[in-house]
């Protein structure tokens, strides 16, 4: 489990385009070896304004050529299942060339889904909602991974 606001990358401060892969800095490093680590990642984001938050963004960006053809399942989340953000995210991975697996999962969370902002009512139920998609989802990521 890779927690953005943990790994709390500062925003992008390479001196050169990460599509170089010249990294100068010890928390770019840090985060290329996280990413070549993993043969595939699941990515969680809530929609923002119609597209993702900004700290999801600045860390994409923050390297290049390790997201090359990593399949990726994207899981998106707001009131209305985060769609638009999974289109932009879309869009972003095909200039990354990233491996977009399908069927993409999004969550419908609503107020009632809430106890408060921030802690969620029931997170097993929410989730169960999208268990075929989920399923569907990870029988791809297994697939692609094994590829
Ligand atoms: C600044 C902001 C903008 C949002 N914009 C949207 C939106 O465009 N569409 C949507 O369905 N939900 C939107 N939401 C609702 C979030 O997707 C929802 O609250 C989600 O649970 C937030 O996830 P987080 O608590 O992990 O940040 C927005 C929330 C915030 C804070």
């Amino acid at each position: 489990m890779l927690d953005l606001a943990e790994i709390n990358l500062p925003w992008l401060d390479e001196p050169k385009m990460p599509a170089k892969g010249d990294y100068a800095h010890e928390h770019t490093l840090r985060w290329k070896q996280t990413i070549d680590g993993l043969d595939g990642l699941i990515m969680v984001s809530p929609q923002y304004n119609g597209s993702i938050p900004a700290p999801l963004k600045n860390a994409i960006d923050t390297l290049y050529g390790e997201w090359e053809n990593k399949p990726i399942l994207l899981v998106t989340y707001g009131f209305r299942g985060g769609t638009l953000a999974a289109e932009h995210l879309e869009t972003v991975f095909k200039i990354i060339k990233a491996h977009l697996l399908e069927p993409r999962v999004a969550i419908t969370a609503t107020d009632e889904d809430r106890i408060e902002a921030g802690t969620l009512a029931d997170p097993a139920g929410l989730v169960g909602r999208s268990r075929a998609e989920l399923d569907a989802g990870l029988r791809a990521l297994e697939e692609a991974i094994r590829r």
